[in-house]
């Protein structure tokens, strides 16, 4: 499936912040056996959020194994003047980009850099961020991401207010842009922003941290259905 058609689907993506770096191999490879069709990477610079993580050499590492098994590698990019680093994320494999609103002055610019890179285009908002700075870039988007947790590190609690704010996207973007949620994400908190509208789940500790991931994974994907 082309990964602009994958995005419209109903996806639980397993962010791999939370999976063990010395097997990443194993990891990804579990739960893309269980189903999983879209691998998020979340990419921190020590300056738009404190922690430093990963970048372009660990989408290169695992874009194969991605790829062959019909999945996309999805790269949040948290860091700050993104449209400086689209070009090498997109060399490494990278099928979607996402960005941070708040990450640059350029956001319009940064969006469409990443669509002529080939890769499908993100915009990323975070809690204390309206959802009104959308509205102009719906034309230049292929998703919205809303941050249901501050962006810098995995395991946070779900920020409660996220429904809501999830509903309010949903009005500024209309019904053609998929929404994406990111931070907190459980059975128990992902049927509240579903029913909101969200479509795209990213969990990362519900999955990693789990004795067994790909049990992890099929359960988030069944609480989603
Ligand atoms: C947070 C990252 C998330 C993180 C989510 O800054 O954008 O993708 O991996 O982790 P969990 O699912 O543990 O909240
Ligand atoms: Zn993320």
């Amino acid at each position: 499936m082309e990964p602009a058609q994958l995005i419209t689907q109903k996806l639980v993506e397993p962010s791999i912040l939370s999976a063990d770096y010395a097997r990443l191999g194993e990891q990804v490879g579990a739960v893309l056996d269980a189903g999983a069709r879209a691998i998020h990477v979340d990419v921190m610079d020590g300056h738009f959020v404190p922690p430093i993580t990963i970048g372009p050499v660990i989408v290169e590492a695992i874009r194969e194994q991605v790829h062959e098994a019909g999945g996309i590698i999805d790269c949040h990019l948290m860091i700050e003047r993104p449209e400086r680093q689209v070009g090498e994320f997109a060399k490494a494999g990278a099928d979607l980009i996402t960005i941070q609103a708040e990450a640059t002055p350029n956001v319009h610019y940064a969006l469409r850099q990443i669509r002529e890179h080939g890769c499908l285009a993100g915009l990323a908002i975070n809690p204390g961020t309206r959802p009104e700075a959308a509205s102009e870039l719906v034309d230049v988007v292929d998703l919205v991401l809303c941050m249901t947790v501050n962006p810098g590190w995995g395991g946070q609690p779900f920020i409660e207010r996220s429904p809501k704010k999830v509903r309010q996207l949903r009005k500024v973007l209309g019904l053609d842009v998929p929404i994406q949620v990111d931070g907190g994400i459980s059975v128990g908190t992902a049927p509240a922003v579903k029913r909101e509208g969200a479509s795209l789940f990213v969990a990362g500790s519900q999955i990693f941290h789990a004795p067994d991931a790909a049990a992890a994974y099929r359960e988030l994907a069944e609480a989603i259905e």
